[in-house]
């Protein structure tokens, strides 16, 4: 990240700290809700069946940039398979660093290629080792490690939601994004229970053990992508939610802080490691700004 652009977020941060202010700097647009896949934990794809149009996701960036959002992720549905004609998501990448954002990131399931250099992360889904990523996902892991191998590029962040089908595994994960020449990092979630996927969240005990092994392994050096403190205030359930700096936008619709807003009853389960993250930083956590800055300086 340009010092100027670090600089200009941290006046964002200090203005809403201290003016207790609400307004978002983490945009998401949604691209499609197509997808290949239809993972066990998930409730969010081939709903509507929609491939949005590029001048409309245009539009909605432009829109984001304009009120002073400039953290930008696109995701789907599976996110890579959004096209427009000749138009696909590179050159979405290309035109959101236009337009002047300062980090622009995918979230992916992996199964498509993943050589996109102009994005700064690419968050890519993997849920266990091959057997348990497997049941969760189909049988993909093979083809997205042959992805990982074939790019050049070395964006890559995991993405892994616990759940209860694979929180044993969160170290063999952990060492193959601290192994793979082409990642750089791995980033958890918790499973948030969704109607219909309530069996897979962990329960008190499971938790705790999680989040004892991933606060160890940051300790440890590992490439991990979560702040230490919120893994406390995550597993006290103790932030104030929803958090008003992100927002997501599908369709022409835009919701505070997730589309699960919407959800009776869901944010108080949330396992969104990013919603607890950027809600404690806004409250003015010291420790949180502190994690932030190095954990941010070090892999974006
Ligand atoms: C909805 S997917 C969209 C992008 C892409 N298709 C993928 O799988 O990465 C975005 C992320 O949300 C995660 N996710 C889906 N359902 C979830 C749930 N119930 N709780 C926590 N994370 C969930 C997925 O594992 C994935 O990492
Ligand atoms: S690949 Fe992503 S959008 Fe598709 S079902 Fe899995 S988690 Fe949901
Ligand atoms: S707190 Fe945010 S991310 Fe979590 S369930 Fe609510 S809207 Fe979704």
């Amino acid at each position: 990240m340009k010092i100027r652009d670090f600089l200009s977020l941290s006046y964002f941060g200090v203005k809403t700290i201290l003016f207790k202010q609400k307004k978002p700097i983490l945009g998401t647009i949604i691209l499609t809700d197509y997808c290949n896949l239809s993972c066990k934990h998930c409730s969010v794809n081939n709903i509507n069946k929609k491939m949005y149009a590029y001048v409309n996701i245009k539009k909605e960036m432009e829109a984001f940039y304009r009120e002073g959002i400039r953290i930008l992720f696109f995701c789907g549905g599976e996110t890579l398979l959004w096209k427009d004609g000749e138009r696909d998501i590179r050159d979405l990448v290309k035109e959101a660093k236009k337009i002047g954002f300062y980090i622009v990131n995918i979230v992916t399931n992996g199964t498509e290629d993943l050589h996109i250099p102009e994005a700064d992360i690419i968050f890519l889904s993997l849920d266990g080792t091959k057997k348990t990523h497997d049941l969760i996902r189909g049988d993909t892991y093979d083809l997205i490690m042959k992805r990982l191998e074939d790019t050049e590029d070395c964006n890559i962040c995991i993405y892994m939601a616990i759940n209860k089908l694979n929180y044993r595994e969160v170290e063999e994960v952990a060492a193959l994004a601290k192994e793979h020449p082409k990642i750089n990092s791995i980033s958890f979630n918790f499973h948030t229970p969704y109607e219909g996927t309530e069996d897979l969240s962990l329960d008190r005990e499971e938790k705790k053990e999680v989040v004892a092994k991933i606060k160890a392994m940051i300790k440890k050096q590992l490439p991990i992508f979560n702040l230490y403190s919120s893994l406390e205030a995550y597993l006290k359930n103790q932030w104030d939610r929803p958090c008003f700096q992100c927002i997501v936008s599908e369709d022409n619709k835009r919701y505070t802080c997730g589309r699960c807003v919407e959800i009776e009853g869901l944010c108080s389960e949330c396992g969104y490691l990013f919603a607890v993250e950027f809600s404690l930083l806004f409250k003015g956590s010291i420790k949180i700004i502190y994690e932030m800055l190095k954990t941010y300086l070090r892999y974006v």
